[in-house]
């Protein structure tokens, strides 16, 4: 029986003992939140965990946990006194003009009516200039035509809370008009590129702060797709046999779609890329416009016979569709045998109706005895009439 009982003492002190030990460890730790801040302003944290802030100061025990690497020797427990640049209520943590030096970690001992401990651990980095990209809320980066910019989360809930105002200010430069925790721009274009930055003006105890907290916002070009259509002449085109020529496959395809574009030329009959056949491809970005047009240019050296018998194919990939045509070569009619020809009938011509018109009396005479009935006409038909 006493051999037992004292089992069971010792048993009961050791677990004791266990507790109190582990009794730091028993706290439960939130996430740790972390904050990047620009010198000057003013911040209000109060722990996500906590959804609102009615306690009462004794609760809570702030610290501020100057060296990560170190024990417990660099801790500075901070007042609750209204008038320290850094101070608490409640689970609420207070900085009302950030310094560099205020960067750190800093912890809050929260032990309930309960008995129930709780710590909140928040990470505060402080820059000194507001260009700093440390200080964006990420990126607004979407291919909406309207665009809307919301104020980032913390500067949002400071102003709920506190009661504050909003301004808004696009690469530094004030906004006129724009007062709510959204900021809206419709029909967006590259020029409305840049930081929007969200300011909240609050009062506490009778003195004016700010927070604020930007964005950048990304304008995407519209892409707008339609079906291929060929620019460039199609059918018969003149070439000369033995003559180099150029044919040209020129495609439009939408507006800003330079990766889905894409002419080329593709021929039957003759092997590709050999006999002087050389096709180069290049996609431009037409104009404001931004029209997408690719060219295929099709350079043949030297105009075979063969060349006149093929059927060159010009075709236009989109990002849906794609389209084809037909060019065929057609041999050029000459002009120079034309004209010579001509030239000569014409010289012929004149040169006979000269010899008629000064020779008709020897011509008449000649013929005479081929056409004795008409001998008396002959006279009359003589050059002079
Ligand atoms: C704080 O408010 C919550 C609800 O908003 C309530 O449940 C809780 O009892 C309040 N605590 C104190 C200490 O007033
Ligand atoms: C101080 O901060 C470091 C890093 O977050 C953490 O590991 C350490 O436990 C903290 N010390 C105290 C006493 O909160
Ligand atoms: C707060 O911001 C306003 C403009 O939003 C500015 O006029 C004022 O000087 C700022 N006050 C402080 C204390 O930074
Ligand atoms: C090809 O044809 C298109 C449309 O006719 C024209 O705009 C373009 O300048 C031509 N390109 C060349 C290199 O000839
Ligand atoms: C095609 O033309 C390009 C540029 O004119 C040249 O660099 C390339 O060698 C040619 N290719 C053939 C197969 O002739």
């Amino acid at each position: 029986m006493d051999v037992s009982r004292l089992l069971f003492f010792v048993f009961m002190v050791i677990t004791r003992a266990e507790c109190s030990e582990t009794d730091k460890s028993q706290c439960m730790d939130s996430d740790k939140e972390s904050f990047n801040l620009l010198e000057g302003e003013a911040f209000y944290f109060l722990p996500l965990d906590l959804p609102d802030n009615n306690f009462t100061d004794e609760e809570f025990k702030w610290y501020k946990n100057t060296s990560s690497f170190t024990d417990n020797s660099s801790i500075e427990e901070i007042s609750t006194n209204d008038s320290e640049p850094v101070h608490y209520h409640g689970g609420a943590l207070f900085f009302l003009n950030l310094l560099t030096e205020n960067s750190g970690f800093y912890t809050a001992r929260h032990i309930k009516p309960s008995g129930q401990c709780h710590r909140y651990h928040v990470r505060i980095y402080v820059v000194k200039t507001k260009n700093d990209s440390a200080l964006l809320y990420g990126q607004i980066n979407n291919s909406d035509w309207n665009k809307r910019v919301p104020c980032p989360k913390p500067v949002m809930e400071i102003c709920e809370i506190m009661k504050g105002e909003f301004t808004w200010y696009k690469d530094f430069v004030f906004l006129e008009g724009d007062n709510k925790a959204d900021l809206r721009i419709n029909n967006a274009t590259k020029d409305h590129e840049g930081i929007y930055t969200c300011t909240c003006t609050w009062t506490h105890n009778h003195k004016v702060y700010n927070s604020s907290g930007s964005r950048r916002l990304i304008v995407k070009e519209q892409s707008i797709h339609r079906d291929p259509e060929i620019l460039s002449a199609l059918g018969e085109q003149y070439a000369d046999e033995g003559f180099g020529i150029k044919l040209n496959c020129s495609v439009l395809c939408g507006t800003n779609v330079k990766p889905h574009c894409k002419a080329s030329w593709n021929f039957s009959g003759i092997p590709k890329q050999t006999d002087g056949h050389n096709q180069t491809t290049e996609v431009a970005m037409m104009g404001p416009s931004k029209n997408t047009i690719s060219t295929a240019i099709l350079t043949i050296e030297k105009v075979s016979a063969r060349d006149f018998q093929a059927k060159f194919e010009c075709i236009g990939r989109g990002f849906y569709k794609s389209v084809s045509g037909i060019v065929t070569l057609k041999r050029r009619e000459s002009i120079i045998p034309v004209v010579t020809g001509g030239l000569c009938v014409l010289f012929f011509c004149v040169f006979a109706a000269m010899l008629v018109k000064c020779f008709a009396i020897d011509l008449a005479l000649f013929f005479r005895p081929y056409f004795p009935l008409s001998s008396h006409n002959i006279g009359k038909a003589s050059c002079w009439g």
